[in-house]
């Protein structure tokens, strides 16, 4: 069961696959939704989405509360309205290391069912709306990293490196999301 649960890792291809909407709102999606929020707890990320865990299941969690006890769950979420872009400073669960800043929208307007099936929509911005954005990538096998030239991320990658080799320290950056 556990090894069903494993968090997948870039360059892994199964991240890529195309997550299938959600039709049965049963015991079983559930069941997934509660594992999702304690993986993404445990790993102390704001977010994550279904396929991280390879289930292509169009599903999200997300909790972006200071005191982390805000659970969201949404299911075969789409974005109605977009409007205005922000740069946003991102980490990823299934890119360990990485950090870099990719355009989003800032605001958006969020259509999805909750885990009952029942209609949600709500109006987002600031870190929500930014965890929205990457967790429905993820949905469509897209990752943040995609938004960064090539060159730029090879220049990260060589930093992350040079760091490791000379000391123990963490990456910097407290205030990057890791969804
Ligand atoms: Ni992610």
């Amino acid at each position: 069961m556990l090894k069903d649960m494993e968090l997948l890792q870039f360059p892994d291809e199964r991240l890529r696959r195309l997550s299938e909407p959600v039709e049965n709102f049963d015991e079983e999606l559930k069941l997934l939704s509660k594992e999702m929020l304690k993986i993404m707890y445990q790993s102390n990320g704001i977010g994550l989405a279904a396929p991280q865990i390879n289930k292509t299941v169009r599903m999200i969690v997300l909790d972006v509360s200071e005191k982390r006890n805000e659970p969201m769950v949404f299911v075969n979420p789409r974005l109605e309205k977009v409007t205005g872009k922000v740069d946003s400073s991102e980490g990823c669960l299934s890119v360990p290391e990485i950090r870099a800043t990719v355009e989003r929208y800032k605001q958006i307007e969020l259509c999805a069912q909750n885990i009952d099936g029942s209609e949600i929509r709500m109006k987002a911005d600031e870190l929500l709306s930014i965890c929205i954005q990457h967790e429905i990538d993820h949905l469509d096998g897209k990752l943040f990293i995609d938004y960064v030239p090539n060159v730029k991320l090879q220049r990260l990658r060589k930093k992350i490196a040079k760091q490791k080799k000379l000391s123990s320290q963490k990456p910097q950056g407290t205030s990057v999301s890791i969804v």
